[in-house]
């Protein structure tokens, strides 16, 4: 068999095995994996880690929010995920008021074909608006949108009943509903209560959403999608209640599924506390909570109670943040991390003993990607696309706004230093990322169409 490029010597992890093979890829596939594999295109990886590429399925690109749009475009969101090693995001579609879900993939197509070095999938939003347009979820489910966002906050939230109707909407097409749960008339109570006392820093922002209602709020979902026979998957679990819920549904054998997300897994809320604007730059719903948390966090995904590590990277600059410093509750909430995802939980998930290896490649790149329909990524298979990371797992690297590439001026991980960080990001069989410098072309990214019918 000849290969046009063949990986040699690394240590392959996959989300099952841990082995030493080399790889061999033709065109934009793998093709063989084995000993004694050459081509005249070699890549010694002895001593590194060769891993799937990373796939992170919840990340906000160009998003708007109110008058602000999140800081990094498909260009520079899609090259820093890559620097990261990261070879397939998710984003989503917002349809307008008056416009139609399928012209809204459309729009939000041509904002991001000319514009990704890696490849994509998109979220279909079903907001208040959407429910009028349940019709359409079909012809969306056809053109490889086979996954709806819903919220249960903000304004584009949708009350129980309409949150109904969209779950059963989609079961209609086996879709896979993906949900923000928060209570948001306690928050919107509390938020009031708190500003009217005169407590306006970021400090009262988690104060104003107890994890509680999170894990109540995630329960409702569940009943909800449990009484429609829909599964569901639950987007950014902050706390051990949210966890439990999720935990007791699968228990009982219901198709729920759940994520957590880097700021969560690192971060405790006393960031809130940072003086000026510092203290608005982690501001994102749910919050960031204390430790008891974080440790739940951990442990979910070691035991495998959540599947999942997303982003939610969803970054505003330093001037968007400061528009809130007067008041919580108008901070535009997101944090940026779709750079470091795949080395943050390697390096405090896995060598900290909290993660296998095994467990790393799962909840990074493997169950994110067969969760949202991937059937050619998150795996290190023949025939699968060749996205592959080389990682060197001694690598030191100080996470910092001159290190990174996202395109904001702060990092919420601002000095933690990390070990173990990508050495090359191959994506569908071409160096995109080599020593750390980005070698890829705007635009060589594709759409991957998903559906799971
Ligand atoms: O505060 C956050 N998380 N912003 C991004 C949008 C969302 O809720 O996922
Ligand atoms: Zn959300
Ligand atoms: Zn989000």
């Amino acid at each position: 068999m000849s290969f046009d490029l063949v990986i040699k010597n690394g240590t392959v992890v996959t989300a099952d095995a841990v082995f030493w093979a080399d790889i061999g890829i033709q065109g934009e596939s793998i093709a063989a994996i084995g000993q004694e594999l050459n081509a005249e295109n070699q890549i010694n990886a002895a001593g590194k880690l060769v891993v799937p590429g990373a796939v992170d399925i919840h990340v906000h690109f160009q998003m708007p929010i109110g008058d602000f749009i999140s800081s990094d475009d498909f260009f520079s969101g899609t090259r820093a995920a890559a620097l990261g090693g990261t070879t397939t995001i998710v984003d989503f579609v917002e349809p307008d008021e008056d416009e139609s879900m399928l012209a809204a993939l459309s729009k939000r197509r041509a904002e991001a074909d000319p514009r990704v070095v890696i490849d994509y999938g998109l979220h279909m939003t079903i907001g208040p608006t959407e429910i009028g347009k349940l019709g359409e979820v079909q012809a969306v489910n056809e053109a490889g949108c086979g996954s709806f966002k819903m919220y249960m906050a903000y304004g584009l939230r949708l009350d129980d009943g309409q949150l109904l109707q969209a779950l059963e909407a989609v079961r209609q097409v086996n879709g896979l509903p993906v949900v923000h749960a928060e209570n948001w008339d306690v928050i919107c109570m509390l938020i009031e209560q708190n500003l009217a006392q005169g407590n306006r820093t970021p400090h009262w922002h988690p104060r104003s959403r107890p994890a509680r209602f999170e894990g109540e709020a995630v329960g409702r979902l569940i009943e909800l999608a449990d009484y429609v026979g829909t599964r569901v998957h639950v987007f950014h679990v902050t706390c051990d209640e949210a966890v439990q819920a999720i935990a007791r549904a699968r228990r009982n054998g219901k198709p729920v599924t759940g994520e957590t997300c880097p700021q969560y897994l690192l971060l405790t809320q006393d960031v809130y506390d940072a003086p000026g604007v510092r203290g608005a730059w982690p501001v994102c719903s749910p919050p960031i909570r204390g430790q008891e948390a974080q440790d739940a966090l951990w442990r979910a995904l070691s035991e495998g109670n959540l599947q999942v590590v997303t982003t939610d990277h969803c970054p505003f600059t330093s001037a968007d943040k400061a528009t809130g410093l007067g008041d919580f509750s108008q901070i535009p909430g997101g944090v940026p991390s779709v750079e470091s995802r795949l080395a943050a939980v390697y390096s405090c998930g896995v060598r900290t003993g909290r993660l296998t290896l095994n467990q790393w490649v799962d909840t990074c790149c493997s169950a994110p990607a067969e969760l949202a329909g991937f059937t050619r990524k998150g795996r290190i298979l023949p025939g699968y696309d060749a996205d592959l990371v080389i990682f060197d797992p001694d690598q030191q690297k100080t996470l910092s706004t001159e290190t990174l590439h996202e395109n904001v001026d702060w990092t919420p991980y601002e000095g933690i230093e990390l070990v173990g960080w990508p050495e090359m990001t191959i994506s569908r069989g071409e160096i995109v990322v080599k020593g750390g410098q980005f070698s890829g072309r705007e635009g060589r990214g594709r759409f991957v169409a998903r559906r799971f019918d």
